[in-house]
């Protein structure tokens, strides 16, 4: 069994790992590969490979072959915002710091990095076979890995977001396109990170009710910042959903109702850590920095 390597725990190290397994550049495919590594380069909080990764080892994970499924849901959630900031959907301009995708390779690039990044995610996965992992669970976390990602999914969510924009929503729809758009990729990293450690049913169960909290949470406070941070720190284009005139948690509770939600469900994913075997204080800590987060 590989080891993980030792300075994974920083920032560097993740990148260093992470970027590790981006197709080199070059080729005639040069374009889009270079469109591809620019926006997963672009930085990013890494919210989703440090999740799984944390998942992995409170699920009493050692081994390095959790690495290519960490990279793997990094190109997806890169490919999805590349998507999301295309004029056809949100329109945005500023993506982790620097002009979106479409902006600096066109949209016909754009289209096609998204594409590139959303399917080498699982040419990357596979990977893991290579290193020992156990193939039936490799197999069992591609599955979840395209579930999450697919109409079920990611992609479910951010269809039902970009049909019911500018019309009104009823707080199912909206909690359906929570739970998918921003949701279901949360819940790939908990569900993954569990079945590559070994865990059992319950186990992989109880991290799924946890990252669905973590999710949900998530995206409103991410619809907080979209109203009151401002456009350096945040990296992206604030005041995106009222310009597009989307229904979110914040326009139809408020803000100050919207903050006690992401702490209620941040306390509920908390509580839900408590059933974990392995050491969670990486998580916990993890989860409350979120609730709180300036970007
Ligand atoms: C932004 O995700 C899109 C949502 C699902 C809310 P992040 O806030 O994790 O974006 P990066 O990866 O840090 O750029
Ligand atoms: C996007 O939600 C979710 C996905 C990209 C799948 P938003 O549209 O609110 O994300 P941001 O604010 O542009 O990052
Ligand atoms: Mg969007
Ligand atoms: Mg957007
Ligand atoms: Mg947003």
């Amino acid at each position: 069994m590989e080891k993980m390597p030792e300075n994974l725990g920083t920032r560097e190290g993740l990148e260093a790992a992470l970027a590790a397994y981006l197709p080199p550049e070059g080729g005639h495919q040069e374009r889009v590969i270079d469109a591809m590594r620019d926006a997963f380069l672009a930085g990013g909080k890494r919210v989703r490979p440090r999740l799984m990764e944390r998942v992995y080892r409170a699920c009493g994970g050692e081994g390095a072959e959790i690495l290519p499924f960490m990279a793997a849901i990094e190109m997806i959630h890169t490919s999805s915002l590349i998507h999301d900031d295309l004029p056809a959907m949100d329109g945005d301009t500023l993506r982790r710091g620097r002009p979106t995708t479409w902006v600096t390779y066109g949209e016909d690039m754009a289209v096609l990095a998204g594409d590139g990044l959303m399917i080498y995610a699982f040419e990357t996965a596979e990977k893991a076979l290579d290193m020992g992992a156990d193939p039936k669970r490799v197999a069992r976390a591609m599955g979840v890995l395209a579930r999450e990602t697919g109409i079920y999914g990611m992609i479910g969510g951010q269809t039902a977001d970009v049909y019911w924009t500018g019309k009104p929503l009823t707080e199912e729809l909206l909690t359906f396109i929570y739970e998918n758009k921003t949701g279901a990729l949360v819940r790939a990293c908990a569900k993954i990170g569990a079945i590559m450690a070994g865990a059992g049913e319950e186990l992989i169960s109880a991290a799924v009710r946890m990252a669905d909290c973590v999710g949900f949470a998530f995206q409103i406070r991410d619809d907080i910042l979209d109203i009151t941070a401002d456009e350096a720190t945040l990296g992206k284009n604030v005041g995106s959903d009222e310009r597009n005139q989307k229904t979110t948690y914040v326009s139809l509770h408020g803000l100050k109702a919207a903050q006690e939600a992401v702490e209620a469900y941040s306390r509920q994913a908390l509580d839900l850590l408590g059933s974990f075997p392995g050491d969670t204080g990486e998580l916990e800590a993890m989860v409350r920095r979120l609730a709180t987060r300036e970007k």
